[in-house]
């Protein structure tokens, strides 16, 4: 058993949530279905639903890492009232951190090869720029897999590093970079006429543009980009000093993470709208018609890709830690494993799943690891998003809500929230957010 857990500084406990949450969920995903769903309305609903019912699962999950103080199964073992010892399965929910690991860091991998392009020569038109993609994503296994191995072992180095000098040191220092880096380019793109049309395009709504499939699209996303219901928060929660406000500190990663979201948007569209691309380009709009425009701009653009780029792998990489934490700390606290032989297996494990989700989109090897239409890529992604996370939150709500003694609650909350916030918090995590993530993910099933 490990019981001398290291304990985050606060500011280290924000930026390193803050790590968690902002990932290439807000910088790739976010701008790319904000433009595939039409803009304003689509963010509308995504700022909604992180207000009422993101933040609040957020810090649902931050009072069960901080009460419990250990991996997210013995929290909810510790937690549950004596005659429903059973919740404890409740806490592998941590599981789906490694589920999204093997694609995330494949991901990753692919942000690594264009900061190796900014460097080496960015493609000039937009056929090149697919080209240059569909070579990658199809046609290059060894290369995605060297890439891969890559984001795999800079995990590794900082897990082992533990809490403090692991995990809270690499947040410390890339977190300030990352938002210099997001300031820097949005203080660049002001200067656009292109970014009034960007702001319009974020912020003037137009409803006829919503359907049914942007709404729950848009509700997903609110949950990945919070991080919610894997068990990240949950674990770095753990590691909080005694007194910490955790109402303050969930406020706080919200609206970090929904800030560089909207940076992130405002940035991409000012350079699509500037430079003449279009915004509904889909999963490639980073990878496909950024590169090109960067390549308009002569060495400058070179400049703003490589920051660009390096920004991406940075949100990318300081969630990849938050995603692997919750297992190693379950393995070092449950199992007795040291740290060392915790990550080593945690990472070789979901470094040859991504290996077969690497193979499963190239040519000559998708057809054993296709499934109907999908291929072990989409099905992992589409695990998390309609299945997986939504369980993991209704969980944390239903705990939270109905299963831990109300008074524990209260005992981290009241104080710092005051009496009705309080009350709209805890309706919200019993009534809200179940009644939300059920509907979510039956609709999902549908839609999909
Ligand atoms: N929130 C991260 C992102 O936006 C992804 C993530 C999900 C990280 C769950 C940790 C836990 O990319």
């Amino acid at each position: 058993m490990n019981q001398e857990v290291a304990k985050f500084s606060r500011l280290g406990f924000v930026l390193s949530a803050t790590g968690a949450a902002v990932g290439l969920g807000n910088i790739w995903k976010f701008p790319y279905i904000t433009g595939v769903y039409g803009g304003g309305a689509f963010v509308m609903v995504y700022l909604v639903t992180i207000l009422l019912i993101g933040a609040s699962l957020l810090i649902a999950e931050m009072v069960i890492g901080k009460r419990g103080q250990k991996d997210c199964v013995s929290s909810f073992e510790e937690l549950a009232p004596p005659r429903r010892k059973g919740w404890k399965y409740a806490g592998f929910l941590f599981v789906t951190g490694l589920v999204i690991m093997t694609f995330y860091s494949v991901v990753i991998g692919w942000i690594f090869y264009y900061i190796y392009l900014s460097f080496a020569g960015l493609p000039t038109t937009i056929e090149d720029a697919k080209e240059v993609f569909d070579n990658l994503y199809g046609h290059a296994p060894f290369l995605q897999i060297s890439f891969h191995l890559i984001s795999v072992l800079f995990v590794a180095v900082v897990l082992l590093g533990g809490i403090k000098k692991g995990i809270e040191k690499t947040n410390l220092i890339l977190i300030p970079f990352l938002l210099f880096i997001l300031l820097g380019l949005l203080a660049y793109a002001t200067g656009f006429d292109g970014f009034g049309k960007a702001l319009a395009f974020m912020f003037a709504p137009d409803f006829s543009k919503l359907n049914s499939e942007a709404i729950i699209r848009a509700v997903g996303h609110s949950f990945f980009t919070l991080s919610i219901g894997i068990g990240s928060i949950m674990t770095y929660a753990a590691a909080l000093p005694k007194h910490s406000n955790l109402y303050k500190a969930g406020l706080m990663v919200a609206f970090m993470d929904t800030l560089i979201a909207l940076i992130a948007g405002l940035v991409i569209f000012s350079f699509l709208f500037e430079f003449g691309g279009t915004p509904d380009k889909g999963p490639g709009l980073v990878f496909v018609s950024l590169p090109v425009i960067f390549a308009k701009l002569g060495t400058a653009g070179s400049v703003i890709a490589l920051v660009f780029f390096l920004a991406m792998a940075v949100a990318g990489l300081t969630s990849a830690i938050s995603l692997v934490e919750p297992t190693v700390m379950y393995l070092e606290d449950r199992l007795g494993w040291l740290r060392k032989k915790a990550v080593f297996w945690s990472s070789l494990l979901y470094f040859v799943i991504g290996v077969l989700v690497i193979l499963s989109i190239s040519d000559g090897f998708k057809a054993p690891l296709t499934f109907g239409e999908k291929s072990l890529f989409d099905l992992l992604e589409f695990s998390v998003d309609s299945f997986l996370m939504p369980l993991g939150g209704i969980l944390i709500a239903l705990f939270v809500g109905y299963v831990m003694k109300r008074e524990i609650v209260e005992g981290e909350l009241l104080g710092h929230m005051g009496k009705w916030v309080f009350r709209i918090w805890y309706f919200s995590i019993r009534y809200i957010a179940p009644v939300a993530v059920l509907f979510l993910a039956y609709t999902a099933l549908n839609v999909e």
